[in-house]
């Protein structure tokens, strides 16, 4: 080898040695920044920035964000001609000032919605044309006020059943399968550039992941935009769901459009009933049984839940073609609803930072995985 081209050599394998070592990412955001965006759902207090716990985690290691509540129907638009959007201004501009990927959670749901939506001023269901119109104008208000800065909207949440059926919500009852489409289409037509997500949780159900795409493919099939699906990801330690059911519907998924993980969190605690969705109004009892890690989690559950973490990450990353974000449903472990859901009043640790702001162990494993891929 001439002796000009072997120093080339030398010096580009020094180069790149030395600025591998320099770029090992100390970030989530970082770390994944070729992949996807990596997301948290805030409360008021976080986007406000009254927490000042929360507040360096989520500038550093957050590049999207979900507001937690603070969208959802009860609260920006708790009467009839009442919209609250003081605190969605305060979310966007949050959003938008630390540059982060914005999302809107969520326009049209069975729960967080309150009785009025559905009913006349005598209280007499409304007839279909009706709740059509008030879907409207509530999709129309809100998603024109945030055009261009929200980027991506939960359009309709929670519409199907485990085996793939719809639910028989008050909209579908009023209105009728339809109410999909046309919320979809009604959210298009205020912002054409945003993104329009249906999400649910457990779409790693077959069933359940079919009924998806067979109700996306058909509202698609009618030319109005869906831009993807939206996994939320309420998981738990031990496999639960297993990595690979998580992976065939990411699959099926990705054929679609675009997949979001929207709301990922892995709970530790023994589960309270056998169920395993996410329906919010599903309860159990406070027993000292499902209340076993008051003052820490071992050591055995700590790794536990790094192994689903990682596990799920893994199948992320391996997909990250068709996946554009993957949102933790909240910031720290104190935060999180899965201290008082569907339990009040437990110890739990869902998250990536503990209850102090600290990073959990399981924050640099993950940040270690992209450079093993
Ligand atoms: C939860 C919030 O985290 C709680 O604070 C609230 O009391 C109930 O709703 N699926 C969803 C989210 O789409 O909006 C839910 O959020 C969790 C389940």
């Amino acid at each position: 080898m001439k002796k000009g081209l072997l120093t080339l050599l030398v010096f580009a394998v020094t180069i790149s040695c030395s600025s591998g070592q320099n770029e090992k990412p100390t970030t989530l955001k970082e770390a994944y920044k070729d992949y996807f965006y990596i997301g948290a759902a805030v409360n008021t207090s976080q986007y406000m920035e009254q927490d000042e716990r929360a507040k360096p985690i989520l500038e550093t290691q957050f590049n999207s964000i979900t507001p937690e509540n603070d969208l959802k129907w009860e609260r920006i638009h708790p009467e009839l001609d009442v919209y609250d959007f003081e605190g969605p201004d305060k979310y966007v501009e949050f959003g938008v000032k630390n540059n982060m990927f914005i999302i809107g959670h969520t326009l049209v749901w069975h729960s967080q919605t309150p009785n009025w939506v559905f009913e006349d001023e005598n209280g007499n269901p409304l007839t279909r044309d009706a709740l059509l119109a008030r879907m409207k104008d509530h999709i129309t208000t809100i998603v024109t006020r945030y055009k261009g800065k929200i980027n991506g909207w939960d359009v309709v949440n929670e519409a199907l059943n485990e085996d793939g059926s719809m639910r028989e919500s008050k909209w579908y009852n009023i209105i009728g399968p339809d109410f999909i489409e046309k919320a979809f289409e009604y959210a298009h037509a205020a912002d054409p550039d945003a993104e329009l997500y249906y999400n649910d949780y457990n779409l790693y159900n077959a069933a359940k992941a079919d009924g998806a795409v067979r109700l996306v493919k058909s509202i698609q099939e009618k030319g109005i935009h869906v831009t993807g699906i939206g996994m939320q990801g309420h998981y738990s330690i031990n496999g639960n769901p297993k990595p690979e059911e998580v992976e065939a519907s990411i699959i099926k998924f990705g054929e679609l459009g675009v997949v979001a993980v929207t709301e990922l969190d892995v709970d530790v605690l023994p589960p309270a009933f056998e169920y395993m969705g996410a329906e919010i109004s599903m309860r159990a009892e406070l027993r000292d049984e499902l209340n076993p890690y008051t003052e820490r989690m071992p050591d055995s559950i700590k790794q536990a839940q790094i192994n689903s973490f990682v596990d799920y990450f893994n199948i992320y990353l391996k997909h990250f073609d068709k996946i554009n974000r993957v949102t933790t449903w909240g910031v720290t472990d104190g935060d999180s609803w899965k201290n008082g859901w569907p339990v009040s009043g437990r110890t739990n640790y869902a998250l990536l930072f503990d209850r102090e702001g600290n990073e959990k162990e399981v924050v640099n494993v993950l940040m270690e995985l992209p450079s093993k891929k």
